[in-house]
């Protein structure tokens, strides 16, 4: 933990210029600095920078923040990784508190094993490029592969001598600690000397994402005969295999642009794809992707296309890890190198503007793949196809992030059409797995926020009359939806002003402007004065116009992602509304609920007596009823 007067010293020192204008152009306009926003694509500056008010805000795709919250988000660091970054900058000495001696012990191993790798990267960089051995070998070996200098440098590819103690010998002229350099997986021990484990070999540094080196993947050069064709660092404080994605910091930047991460399984599969500028691309190391992996990749983008070789194996180790990914609401595609080719060798063959029209034309949804798959597997046999028709709705039950029930919907659909069954059962089959889960699932919340808080982060107004305030986007969505769909029908007896004025009577906006713009809509709605955004925004209280003017004109979090999801499968042209309205109203109860929960735990935290906490403790257990009942409501009700 960071002392809060080390936090103090660092904001005290902040000159948001100073430190935007490290990663973006800017230029003086007035108060205020303009440049490209290094977010979104565009050509025309609408970055915008205030000094006086030390935050940042792009006009164009809406992001703003502060200098922290923009380090996190450029540089993907964390909170405190941020305020470190800051620290060196400006010169502050960290003071951390409550550091155990043995966090205190894991943080110096780790520091030092970070420090011998960069020192080892250095040292075979200089070998392969300088040295005889190195250049005749290594590079020439590199070179015939078809990688250029520029991309050899960028990754810093290296190369270990033959002799066997070029680099134990250097590391020991350096008095790096003997354990600790076995720790790293550089040196190995022969009778009792330290020997290179590397020798002869290629070497490629695997960086984390902030471009510190973590280990080492050393190639043999040419053909392995009978040594394996790759060494990998060992497991230790740094290297944790399942939680690194090779590239990941060459890729970082690129993947945000896009908003797509190309997963491949290779070293010099992302070498090459970068060498012919698609950078938004990291490896697995040809193991199947673990909940860590995906995680990563879902820092960056929720749209992952996987590579692989076409042959069984790559299919298989591709539809390995299919459900944690629905699991994280990650969109899969799938791409299939044909003809015993890799992405490294066909992008060769090939060249860069058929590779990407190639990945383009033939990425295919992987939910649907895996249909096909087993729906081929199954051919006529009934049993089988019933089992095909389980392991789909299996599967498509662990779609499980609200926003993406539309997502759901239609994939039901498109499997009903494959397994020729009635769209409705299968329904009823994804939902019953989806319940059984959610019985299991009883102590946990069922929907994951980190979304939402991440996007409420330090998201501080450009300007304070602009409302665009902290608020959750759930009130903003509900309002949203009601302006929008209000004057339709529900059913026979009410529209859906009416059925979402019902459902809420019980509940209550938490930022006074909606609640007073819900109020409006429903003294008008009374009156029969038909209010609809359009009405609404000529409305005489300036405040009032301009929430409804961002409430229908802003992306914010949760119709944005929608609007997408409908959009990729391609059913705009479908009324949507009723669903709307269920969701929204759904996943603003959810969300007060939450809260409520939260206040309850508070109380329990500070009641005084046993009483208090019996009367407490019946609160929760009818929060929990509601919200399993609405959870439910949100798996059945929209699907019929
Ligand atoms: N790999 C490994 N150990 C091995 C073989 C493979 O760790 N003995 C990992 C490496 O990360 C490698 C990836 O699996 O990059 C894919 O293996 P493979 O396709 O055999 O190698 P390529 O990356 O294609 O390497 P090259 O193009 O040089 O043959
Ligand atoms: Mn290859």
């Amino acid at each position: 933990m960071i002392s809060p007067q080390t936090i103090q010293q660092i904001t005290s020192r902040i000159d948001i210029i100073d430190v935007i204008g490290e990663f973006v152009k800017l230029k003086k306009r007035g108060a205020n600095y303009l440049g490209v926003c290094p977010f979104h694509n565009e050509k025309t500056p609408s970055f915008t920078v205030s000094p006086a008010k030390e935050i940042f805000k792009c006009f164009g795709c809406g992001k703003s923040g502060n200098t922290i919250s923009f380090l996190m988000e450029h540089e993907k660091y964390s909170y405190v990784e941020a305020l470190k970054w800051l620290a060196v900058r400006y010169n502050v000495e960290i003071e951390e508190t409550f550091v155990s001696d043995d966090q205190k012990q894991q943080q110096l191993a780790a520091d030092s094993l970070y420090i011998i790798n960069a020192f080892a990267q250095k040292f075979f960089s200089e070998q392969l490029l300088s040295s005889e051995e190195g250049q005749a070998n290594g590079l020439s070996y590199l070179e015939e592969r078809g990688f250029r200098k520029d991309v050899i440098e960028k990754f810093q590819l290296g190369y270990d001598p033959q002799s066997g103690h070029a680099f134990a010998g250097a590391a020991i002229k350096q008095q790096y600690n003997g354990e600790l350099l076995l720790k790293t997986g550089l040196v190995v021990e022969r009778n009792g000397n330290l020997m290179d484990n590397y020798r002869g070999r290629i070497i490629f540094p695997v960086h984390n994402n902030t471009g510190k080196i973590l280990g080492f993947g050393a190639r043999v050069i040419g053909k392995a005969d009978k040594a394996p064709k790759y060494i990998n660092t060992p497991e230790n404080d740094i290297y944790v295999k399942s939680r690194i994605l090779y590239g990941s910091y060459f890729a970082r930047q690129a993947i945000d642009k896009a908003d797509e991460c190309l997963l491949v399984e290779g070293y010099t599969d992302v070498i090459s794809l970068h060498q012919a500028g698609i950078e938004n691309v990291v490896a697995s190391g040809g193991t199947s992707l673990t909940i860590d992996q995906l995680r990563l990749v879902r820092k960056y983008t929720n749209n992952l296309t996987i590579i692989y070789d076409g042959d069984a194996a790559g299919v298989k180790a591709a539809l390995r890890g299919l459900d944690m990914a629905i699991e994280e609401g990650l969109n899969v595609r799938l791409v299939l190198i044909p003809d015993k080719e890799d992405p490294d060798s066909y992008v060769n063959k090939i060249g860069r503007s058929a590779f990407i029209d190639f990945i383009a034309s033939t990425k295919k949804d992987f939910i649907l793949f895996q249909l096909e798959v087993l729906l081929s597997e199954a051919g006529n046999d009934v049993t089988r196809k019933n089992e095909v028709v389980n392991q789909m709705a299996e599967t498509l039950s662990k779609i499980s992030k609200a926003e993406d029930f539309t997502k759901q919907q239609e994939y039901i659909r498109q499997c009903a059409e494959h397994l020729k069954i009635d769209e409705s059962g299968m329904t009823n089959l994804v939902n019953k797995y989806k319940r059984d889960r959610i019985a299991k699932d009883e102590k946990k919340l069922p929907f994951e926020e980190t979304n939402f808080n991440a996007a409420k982060n330090d998201q501080t107004a450009f300007d304070d009359n602009t409302l665009i305030n902290q608020d959750d986007p759930q009130e903003k969505n509900l309002l949203k939806v009601l302006l929008e769909h209000g004057l339709k029908k529900w059913d026979e007896e009410q529209t859906m002003a009416q059925y979402i004025i019902s459902e809420l009577s019980q509940f209550q906006f938490d930022d006074p402007m909606h609640e007073k713009l819900f109020d409006l809509y429903q003294s008008q709605y009374e009156q029969g004065l038909e209010p609809t955004a359009k009405t609404l925004m000529y409305y005489e209280d300036e405040a009032m116009r301009t929430l409804v003017v961002n409430i229908t004109m802003n992306k914010y979090e949760l119709s944005q992602k929608w609007d997408e999801v409908m959009e990729n499968m391609n059913i705009l042209n479908r009324d949507t509304s009723r669903q709307d309205v269920v969701m929204s109203v759904n996943y603003f109860k959810l969300r007060k609920i939450k809260k409520m929960f939260e206040e309850n735990q508070r109380d329990m935290a500070a009641a005084k007596d046993f009483e208090e906490q019996m009367k407490l403790i019946e609160v929760h257990k009818q929060l929990k009823d509601f919200e399993v009942q609405i959870t439910k409501e949100l798996g059945t009700v929209i699907l019929k």
